[in-house]
């Protein structure tokens, strides 16, 4: 039986579709609203309520019949640390109902050292994935191409891009190939090691402002700006203060180029090369010319 945690979020979702597709199973999840999975479990998938961030939940016995997780990582902004409580709850309750093989999705350079707040989650669930005496496959997931799509759309109105990177580049991926990667780890990746989960190249901002310019037909710069000041500015516009921090975190772990990690492993996992930024974004072009 695998356990896909986290049912109802995008990248879940994906993965019990692929898993679905490839007659993998039988399958199981868990999510917080079971009632949004109800043509999932019309498929024979087994739907389970569970909440990581209630403790009194017996979430052992939730997962009991499962031998292989996918761990989703929470997305909490109620407080750093706050993920990491989460999965905690989640692994020791898996070890106890007897899960054999968990593969986790990380973050890219999830390591204290990192400016992204999250990052010290991530290290901390790594860590404990270590320790509990369980088979362990990490997917460091770099940076969503989907989070371009907050940031570009303004840009093009504007013809700036602002952020606070420098020359540094990430190496962006689509949720989809994310989910890919993550189907394949479940039914043939090894235990015991980290996969780098990336696009096929690592851009730097210049090079997105490069890329919109073509797409939409303006031009458009990159204008770097520094850490502090392009977090007050995000918190004057407006933006949740942990989103604020978040934001900057990544755009300076660019910076220290810490996210600028191609790799092949999306593709040693999923049998299919990693779509590239510049075509993810002709796809979404009209998301573009709406800032
Ligand atoms: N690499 C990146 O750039 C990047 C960007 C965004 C997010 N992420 C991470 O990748 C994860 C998956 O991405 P996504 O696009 O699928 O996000 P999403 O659509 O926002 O889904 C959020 C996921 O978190 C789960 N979750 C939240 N609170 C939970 C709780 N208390 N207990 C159990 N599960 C909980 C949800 O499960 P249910 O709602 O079904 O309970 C769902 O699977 C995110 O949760 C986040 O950790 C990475």
């Amino acid at each position: 039986m695998i356990l896909v945690t986290g049912g109802s979020g995008r990248l879940s979702r994906r993965v019990i579709e692929l898993l679905l597709e490839q007659g993998a199973g039988p399958l199981m999840t868990t999510t917080r609203s079971p009632e949004a999975l109800a043509e999932v479990a019309a498929r024979g998938v087994t739907v389970r309520q569970a909440d990581f961030a209630l403790p009194a939940e017996d979430l052992a016995g939730v997962f009991r019949g499962a031998r292989k997780m996918l761990l989703v990582s929470t997305n909490t902004l109620e407080g750093w640390g706050k993920r990491f409580e989460q999965h905690e709850r989640a692994i020791r309750a898996a070890v106890e109902a007897g899960v054999q093989h968990i593969v986790y999705t990380s973050l890219a350079f999830p390591y204290p050292a990192s400016p992204v707040p999250l990052a010290r989650d991530h290290y901390d669930t790594e860590n404990l994935l270590r320790e509990v005496g369980v088979e362990y496959t990490f997917l460091r997931n770099n940076i969503y191409a989907e989070s371009l799509l907050f940031s570009l759309p303004e840009a093009v109105r504007k013809g700036r891009l602002k952020a606070a990177a420098g020359d540094g580049r990430a190496a962006y991926v689509t949720r989809e190939d994310c989910a890919r990667a993550a189907a394949g780890a479940l039914l043939r990746g090894e235990t015991r090691c980290s996969y780098e989960i990336s696009g096929p190249e690592a851009l730097s901002f210049a090079d997105l402002a490069g890329i919109v310019s073509r797409l939409c037909g303006r031009p458009v710069v990159y204008e770097p700006v520094e850490a502090e000041a392009w977090k007050q500015e995000l918190l004057a516009g407006g933006m949740d203060a942990m989103l604020a921090e978040l934001w900057v975190g990544f755009d300076r772990a660019i910076g220290e180029g810490m996210m600028d990690l191609a790799t092949r492993d999306a593709e040693r996992l999923s049998g299919r090369a990693p779509q590239r930024v510049e075509e993810f974004l002709a796809q979404h072009r009209e998301s573009l010319m709406k800032g």
